[in-house]
């Protein structure tokens, strides 16, 4: 909490508190790590909170209904922590909850909060890596069966010919910390050779998944070498810059203390241990309960 001096009407010389009001990123567990590093590289002096709902991971699998609600209970989480702002750096929450939270609760939650996610900036450039105009798309079930990149790609790459594939076991091995075993790469293996047999003219490969750039060594070793890997964190942080530069009320807003908070509701013992390899440095985490 900051305090500052002001004057009262009578004029009298008061201390007047201000509450933090960071930037609120969400994810599921422990991918959105991957995108607050980035975010926090790209905006150093912002304040971010983060919010892993390890507790509930997967969301991939679960349905509409429970993506919506487990969302939505993180975003009014986040927004009662003082964010004027959040993002759901996760995928599959951003494509089956976002539109409905936008749309429907955000007019009723009013004070002019925000909520964005990570699909629509990286379809804005996604058609920019490819040559070939063949790019093929990893993700939940929840994210790819919403067809949400499909959707959002074709509005600005039309041309391009997208093929996507559902990696049912890969969030799993990133939250159980499995990536370096041999059932990884087995995994991993089969559903790249699953992608590349659909279409073999693929020269860009979107990681549509927060968690999945924690496999990137293993996903290196089973494709050809001239293949891009694209992962979303650097294409989220560019775009909120730009989003902030926009729109200076919002940016006005936010704090600028450099405090970074993190929140899990799963065991914050594991989260300690496990949120470095995401974010690049060890941090403290408390508990919440959602
Ligand atoms: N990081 C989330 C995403 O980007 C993972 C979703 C999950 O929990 O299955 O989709």
């Amino acid at each position: 909490m900051k305090a500052f001096r002001s004057i009262s009407a009578e004029g009298f010389l008061i201390f007047v508190h201000m509450h933090n009001q960071p930037i609120g990123v969400f994810d599921s567990g422990y991918g959105g790590l991957t995108v607050l590093r980035e975010l926090h590289a790209s905006l150093p002096g912002y304040d971010f909170i983060y919010l892993g709902d390890n507790a509930r991971a997967p969301y991939g699998p679960k349905d509409f209904e429970t993506v919506y609600e487990y969302s939505l209970q993180a975003v009014k989480w986040l927004f009662d922590k003082g964010c004027p702002l959040v993002i759901l750096a996760c995928n599959t929450a951003s494509a089956k909850a976002l539109r409905t939270i936008q749309q429907e609760d955000l007019p009723q939650i009013g004070e002019e909060k925000r909520v964005l996610g990570v699909i629509r900036p990286t379809a804005e450039i996604i058609g920019n890596y490819s040559h070939s105009g063949h790019v093929g798309i990893l993700g939940t079930q929840g994210t790819i069966n919403s067809d949400s990149y499909r959707i959002e790609t074709n509005k600005f790459f039309p041309e391009v010919k997208l093929t996507q594939q559902v990696c049912k076991e890969w969030v799993d091995l990133v939250e159980k910390n499995k990536t370096g075993t041999e059932e990884a790469e087995q995994i991993v293996q089969a559903d790249l050779q699953t992608l590349i047999s659909k279409d073999n003219e693929i020269d860009t490969i979107l990681l549509g998944c927060t968690h999945y750039p924690l496999l990137l060594p293993v996903i290196r070793k089973f494709i050809d070498k001239d293949i891009k890997v694209v992962t979303q964190g650097k294409i989220v942080a560019e775009s909120l810059k730009h989003y902030l530069q926009r729109h200076p009320d919002m940016d006005k807003r936010i704090t600028k203390e450099r405090i970074l908070e993190f929140y899990s509701t799963g065991n914050v013992g594991d989260f300690e241990a496990h949120a470095s390899l995401f974010f690049g440095k060890e941090i403290t985490a408390k508990f919440t309960i959602l």
